[in-house]
């Protein structure tokens, strides 16, 4: 695959010995959901290297000193329905104050294309630095439909994080959208004739919810 500047491939052993884990096909929807939202956490460290800073003064028991915290009210996670939801939670122990939005979306199973079906963004959005979430990146319609949904919105300042990524998708959404910051743990062979990712781990969103 051709080298994107705003792709960003974590591979780092840590997420690997996880993903090994939720690829099994016998893995429990208890430890895959676990799993899925401790990824979540470990790439949203290396994610949000660039969050909004503030100055804030703090009186240690010795002194007054300047330190750096957050930019209150900077961030928003915005997970597409419904495979995203599965990452939040690994997200909000890092940033416990972000605002979540939705984004519905599934693939029609025999054109591949995303059918939105719900948006619901918390106000002020086009202020923030916005984490579009979901585990897979497999054809990228649904990431890019839902980066367009919210560029409409106004949003200048969008990110978009996945656990696997198809080398198919992540051309899309960076030739779609050179603008947007891609996180991926990992990159993977391809996609098969029904657009599911290979080696992949399946259909995340009966994996996570257990609904198959
Ligand atoms: C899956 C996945 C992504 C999408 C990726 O969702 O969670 O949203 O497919 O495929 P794409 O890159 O080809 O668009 P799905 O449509 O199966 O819906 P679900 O999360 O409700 O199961
Ligand atoms: N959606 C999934 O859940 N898995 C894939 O492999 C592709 C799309």
């Amino acid at each position: 695959m051709k080298n994107y500047s705003n792709v960003h491939i974590l591979d780092h052993p840590l997420i690997r010995h996880k993903l090994a884990i939720i690829r099994d096909k016998n893995t429990n929807t208890k430890q895959f959901r676990e799993i899925i939202s401790e990824i979540a956490t470990l790439i949203a460290y290396e994610s949000f290297k660039d969050v909004p800073t503030q100055e804030v003064e703090v009186e240690t028991p010795l002194e007054v000193t300047k330190q750096i915290v957050v930019k209150e009210n900077s961030i928003a996670i915005v997970p597409i329905l419904r495979a995203g939801l599965g990452m939040v939670d690994g997200i909000l122990s890092l940033f416990p104050a972000a605002k979540v939005g939705h984004i519905g979306l599934y693939r029609n199973e025999e054109t591949l294309e995303p059918q939105e079906y719900y948006c619901k963004l918390p106000v002020g959005i086009d202020e923030k630095v916005v984490m579009v979430v979901d585990p897979m990146l497999a054809t990228g319609g649904s990431a890019c439909d839902a980066i367009k949904m919210l560029k409409k919105k106004g949003c200048t300042q969008i990110k978009l994080m996945s656990i696997i990524a198809a080398p198919e998708g992540v051309k899309k959404v960076a030739e779609t959208h050179p603008d947007v910051e891609i996180y991926v743990s990992t990159l993977d062979r391809c996609l098969n004739e029904n657009g599911y990712i290979l080696p992949g781990l399946g259909d995340a969103g009966d994996r996570i919810f257990g609904t198959k």
